[in-house]
């Protein structure tokens, strides 16, 4: 192992190189117009694990394309699913970036671009470690396939149909994801729990036209004034959601989650300057970690009606949308939450307009067996790659594959962190932090020779 371990510190440059390569490309799944550029990302992380060795090949989807590459001659040992993705979310706004977004910078340790941290960096190291050994030893210890898709930052809609209709192909006894975080910058973290998701769009049509807000005010209902009073009660002065049911689900922490919670070393003042916030917010009665990793919150993540141009313009507009994500935890049901939040919108709406409400996409709760060998096995990986102990979190983002693969494949997944939560995931100047990416590197063959022993 230390060979390795010397070789993969050896090819630090390199591991950069191939990083910057990929996130050059700007694999916006949202982005109709960036189609060709997710496949484009799919095709360069195939051409990777095809010239490392691993049979890879390109899947078609009734959307953007998924790579599935296999190395599976180590006869008898387990098989370990590695799950990743290709796409990211798109720059906007440009304006706040320090350098193109898809023009990889290096500022000190951090490598700056969209998808360093989410999910190409994370992903990558996972594939360069495994393919280090590989090229090292010349095989595995254990068998290894790759399932990386291009949808994951639109809600995976295409996967698990992919996942069913491959399921044979898929056949693993673990899978391990990297699409999340440390705990803090050096301490490192094995995800537990993840949240679910519901995003809905609103919107609430008024008159058939804009129209003068001194001629028409007062007489005609304004859909964005209808809109926010909707929205403004959807929550109570104590950060509670007012929507009837929303909790009947909802599993209580238990006093050891609590505690476990409580043992953390958070530093509440620096997670606050780094925002710049007055005050921490959330629902009352709960700490800031449990209400980011173990509590439901409904937000509004999109508003749009009106004047938004420079100046005034006195207009009462004829509609108004909002889109709005519930984040959810067991065990919550996003086909359950979707019907109960979208019969409360609506009956919300005055007679006064008209209301629709759309569903985008959902994802489920996510909670990671304790007791597993699987388990053990990562954190003594990640200890030895990192240098530290890591500690267990829950997290608030969500990962649609990870209940899918339960469902359909039968297998936990190892939730292996190894961003930063200030990595700037979804926001201008997404970073990943160097260091660990190499570590990253490191943790993954410690993780194949762990399991192998
Ligand atoms: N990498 C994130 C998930 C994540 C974020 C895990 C923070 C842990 C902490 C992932 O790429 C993501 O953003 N997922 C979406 C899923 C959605 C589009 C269904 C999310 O959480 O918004
Ligand atoms: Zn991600």
């Amino acid at each position: 192992m230390h060979e390795i371990i010397e070789t993969l510190s050896g090819d630090r440059q390199q591991h950069i190189d191939r990083l910057v390569e990929w996130l050059r490309i700007p694999s916006i799944s949202t982005d109709r117009q960036r189609k060709g550029d997710v496949r484009r990302a799919g095709e360069w992380i195939m051409g990777e694990l095809a010239t490392s060795g691993f049979d890879a090949r390109l899947d078609e989807t009734e959307g953007h394309p998924v790579c599935f590459a296999s190395w599976t001659q180590a006869v008898g040992a387990p098989t370990v699913l590695i799950y990743g993705h290709y796409d990211v979310q798109p720059p906007e706004p440009l304006e706040l970036w320090r350098h193109g977004a898809f023009e990889p910078t290096i500022e000190g340790d951090d490598l700056i671009a969209r998808g360093a941290t989410d999910d190409k960096g994370q992903v990558l190291a996972l594939v360069r470690g495994v393919c280090g050994v590989l090229k090292h030893r010349g095989s595995l210890p254990v068998n290894i396939k790759f399932l990386i898709e291009g949808e994951e930052e639109i809600g995976s809609p295409n996967l698990a149909s992919y996942i069913k209709a491959h399921s044979k192909e898929l056949t693993a006894d673990v899978a391990v994801i990297s699409d999340c975080s440390q705990f803090a910058p050096g301490i490192p973290a094995i995800t537990v729990a993840l949240k679910g998701l519901v995003y809905l769009e609103v919107f609430v049509q008024g008159p058939n036209r804009d129209l003068h807000s001194g001629s028409f005010g007062g007489a005609v209902e304004n859909p964005a004034n209808a809109l926010t009073r909707i929205l403004g009660s959807l929550r109570d002065e104590e950060g509670r959601i007012t929507i009837p049911g929303f909790y009947d689900d909802v599993r209580d922490l238990t006093p050891e989650e609590r505690e476990d919670f409580a043992s953390l070393p958070f530093d509440e003042e620096a997670f606050r300057t780094d925002l710049d916030v007055p005050q921490v917010h959330g629902e009352a009665g709960w700490t800031t970690l449990e209400r980011k990793g173990a509590r439901p919150t409904l937000d509004i993540n999109g508003l749009l009606s009106g004047w938004t141009g420079e100046g005034a313009k006195t207009v009462l507009p004829a509609h108004a949308s909002a889109k709005l994500s519930m984040r959810l935890v067991p065990d919550q049901d996003p086909r359950v939450i979707e019907t109960l939040v979208s019969d409360h919108l609506r009956s919300l709406c005055p007679p006064s307009c008209t209301i629709e409400v759309s569903v985008h996409h959902g994802a489920e709760p996510v909670l990671v067996e304790r007791n597993s060998h699987w388990l053990e096995a990562a954190a003594v990986a990640v200890e030895k790659g990192f240098g530290k102990t890591p500690v267990f979190i829950r997290e608030g983002g969500s990962i649609p594959v990870v209940s899918d693969l339960k469902k359909i494949l039968g297998i936990d997944t190892i939730l292996l962190g190894l961003g930063l939560p200030d990595d700037n995931a979804h926001s201008p100047n997404e970073k990943f932090h160097l260091p660990d990416y190499q570590r990253g590197i490191e943790t993954a063959a410690w993780f194949l020779d762990e399991i192998s022993t």
